[in-house]
């Protein structure tokens, strides 16, 4: 490849995470709008907008880049940020208006998430933790309102996001309170002995779909994220929740138990497992010099930290799992015993993955 490709290649890279950033920034500007919408504030504010330019001009100073090229840029984005804000009840209307959502695990980083979700979509949600002064503090920072498995009674759909190990317990007994015709649901991140002995002890007038989402808690919002769906027991309430998930900009990939947990013993298990050996293989290093693309790992390694019993459950309860992680073992053997004239063919098998992923894409 060329100079002139690859710094064209470069440059398209780049352009693709300006819009990344710019969805992101509209997005969070959205969701501002409506905290201003709720609090009577403008959605304007040239006080904020100065500081924000002040140190836009202070970074682009320090990358002696020249400040009066990037205001224009900002006047713009700006702009969007306004247009953002505004509500524009046509164009979006909201797909979950007056259903009743109850998230078993709302006090959670997940079950936060998607009560915030269904919340903005105009849902009244109801959260439920373990203890209830901790759920009201959640519940009032989310402005939803606090509540406890019993208000599955009255609730069209309700969302467990308890740990992986609690789901079926606390599925099935949430499942004993519910209305024939409502829909559970239930985030675990392993399904092999979860969502299917969940589908078999519930009742089978419940609608069941046992969820997926391949995304941490962290994010500003659902556009390109996939959300894997095992549908047990489709039906009404589950098209209503799809709806309102893919209009957020979410892809639902539809799979059964099996075939979501063979590719997440890729996916999730042997990517966490290289990187928790990577991290504890790295304990010979004393600090710096570090390069970008180590920041990078110790970043992804950092936030698995976060998520730490998640990490180990999916470990432990993947049945999947074992074969591929053993299979790793053996071909990390191989290749620290490789000769250099080996090189070649390793580089050619690396590509032909690549090549297999990216066609998937
Ligand atoms: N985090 C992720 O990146 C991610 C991604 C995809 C799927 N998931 C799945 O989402 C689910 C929740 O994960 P999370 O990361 O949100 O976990 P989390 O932050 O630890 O939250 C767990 C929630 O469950 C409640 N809980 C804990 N133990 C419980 C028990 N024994 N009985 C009843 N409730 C209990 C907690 O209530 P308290 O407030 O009382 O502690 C909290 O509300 C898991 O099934 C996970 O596999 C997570």
């Amino acid at each position: 490849m060329d100079d002139v490709t690859r710094i064209r290649d470069r440059i398209d890279e780049l352009d693709q995470e300006i819009v990344r950033l710019l969805k992101n920034r509209y997005e969070n500007a959205r969701l501002l709008g409506r905290i201003k919408k709720h609090r009577g504030l403008d959605y304007r504010d040239p006080e904020r907008e100065k500081i924000i330019l002040r140190k836009i001009e202070r970074a682009a100073t320090s990358l002696d880049l020249d400040p009066n090229l990037i205001r224009p840029v900002f006047d713009q984005i700006f702009a969007l940020s306004v247009e953002a804000q505004r509500d524009h009840p046509q164009q979006d209307p909201k797909k979950l208006d007056q259903t009743r959502i109850l998230i078993v695990g709302g006090t959670g980083a997940m079950g936060r998430f998607f009560a915030r979700f269904a919340s903005q979509q105009g849902a009244k949600v109801k959260i439920a933790g373990r203890e209830i002064n901790k759920t009201r503090t959640a519940a009032k920072e989310m402005e939803v309102e606090p509540g406890t498995i019993l208000d599955a009674t009255s609730s069209d759909i309700v969302i467990s996001a308890v740990p992986m190990e609690e789901t079926v317990r606390v599925a099935t007994e949430t499942a004993s309170l519910m209305t024939t015709g409502c829909l559970l649901a239930d985030l675990s991140s392993v399904k092999t002995g979860i969502s299917d002995r969940v589908a078999e002890k519930i009742s089978k007038g419940l609608e069941y779909v046992s969820l997926h989402p391949l995304f941490g808690p962290g994010i500003d919002h659902l556009h390109d994220q996939v959300i894997v769906a095992v549908p047990y027991r489709p039906g009404q309430k589950w098209s209503r929740l799809a709806r309102a998930l893919q209009g957020g900009g979410s892809k639902i990939q539809t799979m059964s138990a099996a075939q979501h947990d063979r590719a997440m013993a890729y996916v999730q298990g042997l990517h966490h497992f290289a990187l928790i050996s990577l991290g504890l293989g790295l304990d010979g290093m004393g600090g710096e010099p570090r390069t970008q693309s180590l920041r990078e790992t110790e970043g992804r390694i950092v936030r698995m930290l976060d998520g730490w019993d998640m990490i180990v459950g999916i470990q432990k309860l993947n049945p999947f799992l074992p074969p591929v992680r053993q299979k790793f073992l053996e071909l990390a053997t191989n290749l620290a015993q490789i000769r250099s004239k080996q090189a070649s063919g390793v580089k050619k098998r690396l590509l032909s993955n690549v090549q297999k992923w990216s066609r998937k894409l």
